[in-house]
């Protein structure tokens, strides 16, 4: 009795501990502590190590999905139809994973050249699949930066699932690939998770500099005017590239190259600007996360929460040719209570939505919809490999003969 009481408060201490920077913790990530998946993350944090036998309740709660995803979308999926005409598409210029999961085993076939990504899908399935019972579905992943289905809504478009979105496509948009990883290795990577940007939010807001803070490599022309408005006004903007490999490097407009600043450091500064790279910029879960309030570009591409986020609540909008950003950052400068306003605002929105549970169940009732959606059965298809588990080798249940001699 005693310790399933303690089993059960156990996630909730840790949570209120991991949170107790949040000024308030809102009603809606109290719910979420009873979220049967939470405490798989909580585990893993007191136990260092992966957790591999997973329940398989269903997660409860209902994510809220980008509408976007499916409204006027895909009005019937048809996994036959798809197999052929997904492939015959996209199948020879692009990398794609063509994936069907049955009785909730996972099953893949890779087509294009550049693959090497399928191991985040991989992973992420497999653990979904520890979790719950998934419906039966097939369905395609495209593993490129880019969107890519074309049509409009009235001319069928072809279902596709993509990491990221934009005005001019009609791909099914999903958590990014590195938001998803951030998610499995939870306090497991070296690099960023949305967990350990909760505990580097940098000095109180009033001991933040108050100045625009950016740094990045050189994947769009708007990252290098954004440099060179920062070489002009560098008592507003702190802008500067940490490698040039898109454009030739011209020392003498962008330079110079600066050494690469830990994203927990972005922190000191009040104002992070989110300028969009060959895609969406994938680092906006992490800055809305910190403390400071998020400058966010126009741009045509999203990831699966934009349409929830709101300008002037959870960030500052400024426009895709950069014309008004140093309007924008003066305006924080003059309102400061409302420019910190907007960064908790931010805040609450990413440990809301954007952090493991959430993305959990975004996908669940992503893949449940879908599978709403099938009008033929998903098969098995030829060629088609079965994505194992990982090994159950820490934990090795069975017991072993061992010989008699007590
Ligand atoms: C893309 O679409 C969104 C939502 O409709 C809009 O707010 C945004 O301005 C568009 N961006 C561009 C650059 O077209």
């Amino acid at each position: 009795m005693l310790r399933k009481l303690f089993l059960l408060m156990m996630p909730c201490i840790i949570f209120v501990i991991r949170r107790s920077k949040a000024a308030t913790v809102s009603p809606e990530c109290v719910c979420e502590v009873s979220a049967q998946n939470i405490p798989r993350i909580i585990y893993y944090i007191i136990l260092k190590m992966p957790i591999l036998r997973e329940s398989r309740n269903t997660l409860c709660c209902s994510p809220r999905l980008q509408k976007k995803a499916y409204q006027n979308k895909v009005t019937g999926v048809d996994p036959d139809r798809n197999a052929h005409e997904i492939l015959q598409r996209f199948g020879k210029r692009h990398s794609l994973c063509h994936y069907t999961i049955k009785n909730n085993q996972v099953y893949i076939k890779t087509h294009g050249e550049h693959v090497r990504f399928r191991i985040f899908m991989d992973a992420f399935l497999l653990s979904l699949t520890r979790k719950v019972k998934l419906p039966d579905i097939s369905f395609f992943v495209n593993l490129e930066d880019w969107p890519l289905e074309k049509r409009q809504a009235s001319e069928k478009p072809s279902p596709i699932f993509s990491w990221c979105g934009s005005n001019d496509t009609q791909d099914i948009v999903m958590p990014t690939y590195d938001l998803t990883e951030s998610v499995l290795e939870t306090m497991g990577r070296v690099s960023l998770d949305m967990m350990s940007v909760q505990g580097h939010t940098g000095p109180a807001w009033e001991q933040k500099i108050s100045k625009a803070f950016w740094r990045g490599r050189d994947s769009r022309k708007e990252r290098l005017e954004l440099v060179k408005l920062a070489r002009a006004n560098p008592d507003m903007l702190d802008a500067a590239l940490t490698n040039f490999f898109f454009f030739k490097h011209d020392e003498s407009l962008y330079g110079p190259l600066v050494k690469h600043v830990s994203f927990f450091d972005f922190f000191k500064y009040k104002y992070q600007i989110n300028v969009d790279g060959t895609v969406a910029a994938y680092r906006l879960p992490y800055l809305l996360a910190g403390e400071g309030v998020v400058f966010k570009h126009d741009s045509i591409y999203y990831e699966h929460f934009y349409k929830q986020l709101q300008p002037w609540v959870h960030y500052i909008p400024f426009k895709a040719d950069l014309s008004d950003l140093l309007e924008k950052i003066q305006w924080a400068r003059d309102h400061d209570e409302e420019a910190k306003r907007i960064a908790l605002a931010g805040q609450r929105f990413a440990r809301t939505h954007l952090m493991g549970d959430s993305i959990f169940r975004y996908y669940f009732k992503l893949f449940q919809k879908y599978a709403e959606l099938q009008v033929t059965e998903a098969k098995v298809r030829d060629g088609m490999d079965l994505v194992e588990q990982p090994k159950d080798e820490l934990f090795p249940c069975a017991r072993k003969k061992v010989r008699d001699e007590l």
